[in-house]
C-alpha cells in the first residue's frame, strides 16, 4: 500500500481544533458478501433496496451493498442515528444528503456533509461536519478505458500537460489524477457532470498534490482544499473540501469497514499555492 502520507504533510501533533475531513477506504473484500446482505436487509430503507434489488450481476450487487452499507455505518458512528433510523434524500441532481434532526445530531453539530464514491471492487466514503466534501475513486486499469474521452472533456492547459507524457501508462496516470479532482469537486458541488470540466482547472505536482486551481467563474478559489491519495497502487483517490478561507484542514484515513474507531493517518491539505485565476 503507497502511504497516503506521501500524498500531503504528514501529521503527528496534537489534533486540531477544527472537525477533521475524514475519509473511508473500503474495499468490497473487507466485508463478506453475505454479511454486507445481511446488514443492508437491516440497514438499508426501501429504495435502498429496490435498486439493490435490480441489478443483473451479483458483482454489481455486491458493489452496492458493500457501498451503502459502509455509509449508514458511518453516518451512524458521526451522527449518532442508529444506521437503519437515518433518512438519506437527493437533490434534483442526484447527490444524496442526510437529514438532520432540527434539534441537531445526536453526537453534537448540526452540519454533516457526505459523499460516496465506488469503482469496481473499491469503495470511497467523506464525511465533513461542515461546508462540502465530494470524493472519487478510479482504477488506472479500469475496463472502459475511454482516456482519449475523458481529455476531450478538458481545459486546454490540463490537456497539453497530460498530451506532453508519453502514451501509455504515464499519460493515463496524468489523465485519471486530473479526473478524479475534478469529479471530486464537481461532486462537492454537488452538479457533477452537470459542470463543464473545461470551465475550471487544477495544476499538478508531477507526483502528486494540487499546486494550482483555477475555478469557475464566480468561484474564489481560497475556499478550497484538495488531497490526492493513492490507498493501493493504481487506485487513485481525489477529496475536493470546501472550507472557510484560512482554516486549516486536517484530513483523517480511515482503510477497511469502520466495525470499530481505529487510529486514522492525519494529513494536512495545504492551500493550492496558485490561484490560477
Ligand atoms: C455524480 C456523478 C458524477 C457520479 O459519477 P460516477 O463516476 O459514475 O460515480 P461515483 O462512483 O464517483 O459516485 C457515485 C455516487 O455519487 C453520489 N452522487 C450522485 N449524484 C451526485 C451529485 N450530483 N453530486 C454529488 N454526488 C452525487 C451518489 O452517492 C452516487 O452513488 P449511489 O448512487 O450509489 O448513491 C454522475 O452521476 C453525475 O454527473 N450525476 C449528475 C446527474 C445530473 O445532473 N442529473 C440531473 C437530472 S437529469
Amino acid at each position: 500500500m503507497t502511504s497516503p502520507a506521501a500524498a500531503g504533510r504528514p501529521q503527528h501533533a496534537a489534533p486540531h481544533p477544527e472537525a477533521p475531513v475524514k475519509l473511508w477506504f473500503c474495499p468490497n473484500d473487507a466485508l463478506d458478501p453475505r454479511l454486507a446482505a445481511d446488514l443492508a436487509r437491516h440497514w438499508l430503507d426501501e429504495q435502498e433496496q429496490q435498486t439493490a434489488g435490480r441489478f443483473l450481476f451479483d458483482r454489481d450487487r455486491r458493489q452496492y451493498l458493500a457501498a451503502h452499507a459502509l455509509v449508514r455505518r458511518v453516518l451512524a458512528l458521526e451522527s449518532g442515528i442508529p444506521e437503519a433510523e437515518a433518512v438519506l434524500w437527493r437533490s434534483s441532481r442526484g447527490r444524496p444528503f442526510l437529514r438532520k434532526p432540527v434539534e441537531g445530531l445526536p453526537r453534537g453539530g448540526r452540519e454533516l456533509d457526505f459523499n460516496l464514491s465506488h469503482t469496481d471492487g473499491y469503495n470511497l466514503l467523506g464525511v465533513v461536519r461542515r461546508h462540502r466534501i465530494g470524493v472519487d475513486v478510479e482504477r488506472l486499469d479500469r475496463d472502459d478505458r475511454g482516456f482519449e474521452a475523458i481529455v476531450e472533456t478538458f481545459a486546454p492547459e490540463e490537456t497539453a500537460w497530460v498530451t506532453a507524457a508519453a502514451p501509455g501508462r504515464a499519460r493515463d496516470r496524468r489523465t485519471l489524477r486530473l479526473w478524479t479532482l475534478k469529479e471530486a469537486y464537481a461532486k462537492a458541488r454537488g452538479l457533477g457532470l452537470g459542470l463543464p470540466f473545461d470551465s475550471f482547472a487544477f495544476t499538478l505536482a508531477p507526483d502528486r498534490g494540487v499546486r494550482g486551481f483555477r475555478p469557475p467563474d464566480g468561484e474564489p478559489p481560497e475556499r478550497w482544499r484538495f488531497a490526492e491519495l493513492e490507498p493501493e497502487p493504481g487506485v487513485l483517490v481525489a477529496v475536493a473540501v470546501m472550507t472557510g478561507s484560512d482554516e486549516e484542514t486536517v484530513l483523517e484515513v480511515h482503510r477497511g469497514f469502520p466495525w470499530s474507531r481505529q487510529a486514522p493517518r492525519r494529513l494536512i491539505l495545504p492551500q493550492p499555492v496558485e490561484a490560477l485565476c
